[in-house]
């Protein structure tokens, strides 16, 4: 460490403002020729939909595309996103380290989100795992195959706490918990970074969007964030710090503002909390563009201002404006901003690049370590296990599992769409490697039939009743196709689309069983279905694996596990709908003048927590004990059915009264089990009493010693309770 240090001070005594100042940009490669777009705008047309996914990698890797070469040269630049090749990545680096004047090589970013080309689920999917070492195990291998096409840092895991389903970036992070999200986002900062930065499979971790982005306005994407900084920094600041304990090594600021100042220029955000509260010490980049943008949000009158306040307030790095590069150097001449600040945003990024063992070993891939890495079987096997450990079974009214003979009926188009099993953000994927339902079903000779069902957004009745004559279940394959949700992806309305509860509703009428799988990167509302679909399997964006872990649990062959990490409410207008929300004065309840809605049952239709197993638990014996400042708290757990299961144990506290009102539930444990039938577990828990607190009116962090329920279950809302008095 020292030793980086002091090679970092002699490399700034040599280095020209121009040069620092180069340091400094990060830049994706423009695409030339028959059309002048760069990168990001490239991205931003594939997000909002005027080229797909395909079109977008199909374009990447034909199009020219310029590398501002001339620029490394002249170590004007110190970091691309975007580059995705061994080959490339070492002929840019070797410009840098064999051609610029100092030889600084160069960074490359990439956003590694669920999977490099081997695609796990999508992260809210996984999260419904609960099961950290699943989560370090599969970044694990993103790193391997990201690193071998030449990644250094990936912009991940998103740790952005979510309670509004109408946003879309749901689906990159864990949901709506805090407790949840901090134990995710540290096992992918270890999974990525594993313990040895320099190792040439190790990949930086850049931990975003720091911080409130789950909490914009309406679920609105990008839209302010307005909140008490109790709220802030209890439910939303954990994994942040959770993540700069396990060592993440970058931080990306949030493109929204925080109480009014933009995170991206938000000194009190970027230097007193992240760096002399948090202790980070690694380097911040921006959101791309997102320097620029704060003239947008009319904090800055330009871009001129933009650079300042942001270099200012401790932003490192440019992700894409170019807004450091125009302006730094006037600025810097001119005295407005110090040699000081310059300095230190230098120093954190050239400290990264030495951990990563840059300077050492520029090169740290090969054109053959890519082509063996990628893809590989064991790799493919891991994104079948996430895939099955990750999908929830919602609904199960006697039709699953399948017997290995029965006729299936496949409806919907998603059963047939590989590339939309990736979900969002898989920018490194090919679609083509996805096994769709289809798919499976004809490696395994499984007796089916199969229509869209749908066309031209009316439901095909006549041909459901053919098909129907050769099957004895339908499967339906419903929900959103991958960028529904994302970035930019929010949605006013996240009811299944009229067309497909009315694909349901016809195949309902054949009077033949069916279970609806829900291919989705939110939670939806969808009431109609849970209440007349008999079987509902939470699929979620399941990656490359798709169709053979759907065939896995349909089948039985997996005995569903997972639980939800996210509250699916009746209808829309209930968002944003969470477990751990606080009573009011008036809890809701059979009085009028109590906390509901008119319209709509006060309850979820699936709560947080929830999910269900081919077998069936039984909960007993919970006690409570506590030694000092902890708790000890025990359950038996009983799989009381015929099947071997896997049970998530939840343990939960609710503080009865407190100096603020407190939640009525929050999620301080859990612990997965594996069960043969009629076999019982003592499952424990052993919780601090000094994380038990919560921040007072001043701010104080603040332990009360008083009455408090424990919560032990198989969901939020189904379980043992046993109350404690704090000592
Ligand atoms: C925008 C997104 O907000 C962020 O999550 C991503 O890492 C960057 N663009 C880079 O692609």
């Amino acid at each position: 460490m020292r030793d980086i240090e002091e090679r970092i001070k002699k490399l700034l005594v040599e280095m020209t403002a121009e040069e620092k100042i180069g340091q400094l940009i990060q830049c994706g490669p423009s695409l030339v020729g028959a059309f002048e777009v760069s990168f990001e705008e490239l991205l931003d047309m594939m997000f909002d939909g005027r080229i797909s996914q395909e079109e977008f990698g199909k374009l990447m890797s034909t199009a020219t595309q310029d590398f501002h070469e001339d620029d490394i040269r002249a170590g004007k630049i110190g970091s691309f996103n975007g580059i995705k090749n061994a080959e490339t990545a070492n002929r840019l680096q070797k410009i840098a380290v064999e051609e610029s004047r100092l030889g600084i090589p160069l960074l490359f970013g990439y956003d590694v989100i669920h999977g490099y080309r081997t695609i796990f689920p999508i992260p809210l999917a996984e999260s419904c795992a609960w099961d950290p070492v699943l989560w370090e195990k599969t970044a694990r291998i993103a790193a391997i195959e990201a690193t071998a096409a030449g990644v250094h840092m990936t912009f991940a895991p998103m740790v952005d706490v979510a309670k509004d389903a109408r946003w879309g970036r749901v689906s990159e992070g864990a949901g709506e918990d805090a407790y949840l999200t901090s134990v995710f986002g540290t096992a992918k900062v270890k999974g990525f970074q594993d313990d040895d930065l320099s190792r040439e499979d190790s990949m930086a971790a850049c931990i975003k969007h720091f911080a409130g982005y789950g909490a914009a306005e309406a679920g609105r994407d990008y839209n302010r964030v307005d909140m008490s900084m109790q709220r802030l920094f209890e439910e939303y600041m954990p994994p942040f710090e959770a993540c700069v304990k396990a060592g993440a090594r970058a931080v990306m600021p949030a493109f929204n503002d925080i109480n009014g100042i933009p995170c991206s220029v938000s000194r009190w955000l970027l230097t007193d909390i992240l760096r002399n509260r948090l202790g980070f010490d690694g380097m911040t980049v921006s959101d791309s563009n997102a320097i620029a943008e704060c003239v947008d949000h009319g904090i800055a009158k330009d871009r001129s201002e933009a650079a300042k306040l942001a270099i200012e307030a401790g932003m490192d790095m440019d992700m894409s404006s170019n807004v450091y590069a125009e302006n730094l150097p006037a600025l810097l001449e001119r005295g407005v901003i110090s040699e000081a600040d310059l300095d230190r945003a230098v120093t954190d990024i050239m400290r990264i690049k030495f951990e990563l063992g840059l300077f050492d070993h520029p090169y740290q891939t090969s054109c053959e370590r890519e082509k063996e890495t990628l893809l590989r079987p064991e790799y493919r096997a891991c994104a079948r296990e996430a895939a099955a450990k990750s999908m929830v079974l919602l609904k199960n009214e006697g039709v699953l599992p399948l017997k290995k003979e029965i006729r299936i009926g496949i409806a919907g188009e998603l059963a047939d769409q590989r590339a939309e099993m990736t979900g969002a953000w898989a920018i490194g994927a090919n679609g083509d490697d996805c096994v769709s339902i289809i798919d499976a079903c004809n490696a395994s000779n499984i007796n089916y039939v199969y229509t869209p069902g749908i066309e031209n957004g009316v439901v095909n009745k006549k041909e459901i009743e053919r098909l129907s004559k050769n099957c004895d279940v339908w499967i339906a394959a419903v929900g959103e196709k991958k960028d529904q949700s994302g970035e930019a992806a929010s949605r006013a309305d996240i009811g299944l689309p009229k067309e497909q509860e009315d694909l349901l509703e016809a195949l309902l009428q054949t009077g033949i069983p069916v279970a609806a799988v829900l291919f989705n990167g939110r939670p939806l509302a969808i009431p109609w279905a849970a209440k007349h679909v008999p079987a509902i399997l939470e699929a979620w964006h399941p990656g490359v694996e798709a169709g053979n872990a759907v065939l896995d649990i349909l089948f039985g062959d997996v005995n569903p596990s997972a639980k939800l990490t996210t509250t699916f409410p009746y209808t829309t207008g209930q968002c944003p709908m969470y477990y751990a929300h606080i009573n009011t004065g008036r809890p809701g309840g059979k009085g009028k003048f109590t906390s509901k809605y008119l319209d709509t049952p006060l309850s979820p239709v699936f709560p947080f927590g929830y999910g269900l197993s081919y077998t069936s638990f039984e909960y007993s014996n919970l006690s409570i004990r506590q030694e000092e400042d902890m708790l000890h708290i025990l359950v038996d757990v009983k799989n009381t059915g015929k099947a071997a299961g896997e049970e998530i144990v939840q343990c939960y506290t609710g503080q009865k009264t407190g100096r603020r009102v407190r939640p009525v539930k929050q999620l301080r444990s859990f612990e997965k089990i594996a069960l043969d039938p009629g076999e019982t577990k003592k499952v424990s828990f052993d919780i601090d009493v000094k994380n038990l607190g919560y921040y007072d009116w001043n701010m104080n962090y603040t332990v009360d010693r008083g009455a408090m329920e424990i919560f032990v279950g198989t969901s939020s809302v189904e379980g043992l309770k046993a109350d404690i008095v704090l000592k």
